[in-house]
């Protein structure tokens, strides 16, 4: 018996309408408008001892005039030829020999870098110098000119995270280059740095005009300091956040960071978040569960928590430190952050 295709009552006005660019809505509202977030990607973890050995050899492979770019991105396979570590964010490690220069430029995308073994390296933010040692965070605002530089006998590798995929996204993103002969731009010290160096105290007097935090480095050393001194939150991990000293708020306004240690002997408690989250273990060992998916974690891998997917974490042996970017800041930006907590 031929079974005949069920033809819906609309469909030749369906196809009317759609030869004239208009669509239904009655036909189309489940896809328009979800009932919850959908990310597209799962949680994924590249491993430290997976990544490491291609920054060696990047050395070898890359020409010094690349060296800028000499960065390796964590790309998530559920995005294909996009290149982008969540749908928001990329992370990245770059590796520098002594004596490399980061050429100077600036754009519309917000970025940072986090220093996992940087010590003796420099970036130079809008003509300040922002040593990088151990934990460090350096901010590098969108628009804000920047370079790099290795004055060490050593080779520097760093985490880098950035944002450009949403800033893409929106089609948003403009990049400028710098002049790569402009010595003047290497030549300077922490310049109005100090003024942002203690906890504080600000300077009194105009406020900054931009929307983004006026200081650009966070010593590693007073994370650390702070993380041992708080509390535990309502999850269960002392979480902190970098924040712009001038507002309260986020260091930039479409990007987030915060240091999170877990200590052993308890998992923290399920959250999901409308944001997506890039984690980057700073130190100790432990393991997540993220979704439908469990990873254990050591010493510089990083994994991400896609937007709207339950997570919890747990240290194991000691306690853990991470360090967390997120486009909370934009969401916030939006009035799009939702939280649960289980
Ligand atoms: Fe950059």
């Amino acid at each position: 018996m031929a079974i005949i295709a069920e033809q819906r009552a609309d469909a030749s006005f369906v196809a009317a309408l759609e030869a004239a660019n208009l669509h239904p809505l009655w036909d189309r509202y489940q896809r328009i408008t979800p009932i919850r977030p959908q990310p597209q990607d799962a949680p994924f973890i590249w491993r430290w001892r997976d990544v490491e050995p291609f920054l060696h050899q990047a050395v070898k492979e890359v020409a010094i005039n690349d060296i800028e770019r000499r960065a390796l991105i964590l790309a998530h396979p559920a995005f294909g030829n996009d290149t982008t570590t969540t749908s928001t964010m990329l992370a990245a490690f770059t590796v520098l020999e002594p004596g490399d220069r980061a050429r100077p430029h600036r754009h519309t995308g917000a970025a940072i870098r986090f220093a996992t073994d940087a010590e003796g390296a420099a970036t130079i933010v809008n003509g300040r110098r922002c040593d990088m040692r151990a934990g460090d965070l350096i901010l590098t605002p969108p628009m804000c000119w920047h370079g790099h530089i290795n004055e060490s006998g050593r080779r520097i590798i760093w985490f880098d995270a950035a944002n450009m995929p949403l800033i893409r996204g929106l089609d948003a993103h403009f990049f400028e280059p710098g002049n790569p002969g402009a010595n003047d731009f290497w030549q300077v010290d922490e310049g109005d740095e100090r003024l942002w160096a203690e906890a504080g105290l600000a300077p009194d007097g105009p406020r900054a005009d931009s929307a983004h935090s006026p200081k650009y480095r966070y010593a590693g050393e007073a994370t650390r300091r702070m993380l041992a001194a708080m509390a535990p939150g309502p999850d269960g991990a002392r979480t902190l956040r970098y924040v712009n000293p001038a507002t309260g708020g986020a260091v930039m306004p479409t990007f987030d960071c915060a240091a999170m240690r877990l200590s052993p002997g308890g998992t923290t408690r399920k959250r999901r978040v409308t944001y997506n989250m890039i984690c980057l273990v700073v130190s100790g060992h432990g393991n997540s569960r993220i979704g439908e998916h469990a990873f254990d974690w050591s010493q510089h891998d990083v994994f991400t928590i896609p937007h709207w997917t339950w997570a919890s974490h747990r240290a194991v042996g000691g306690d853990a430190d991470l360090f967390v970017v997120s486009d909370r800041a934009a969401f916030e930006n939006l009035d799009l952050v939702r939280e649960e907590i289980e």
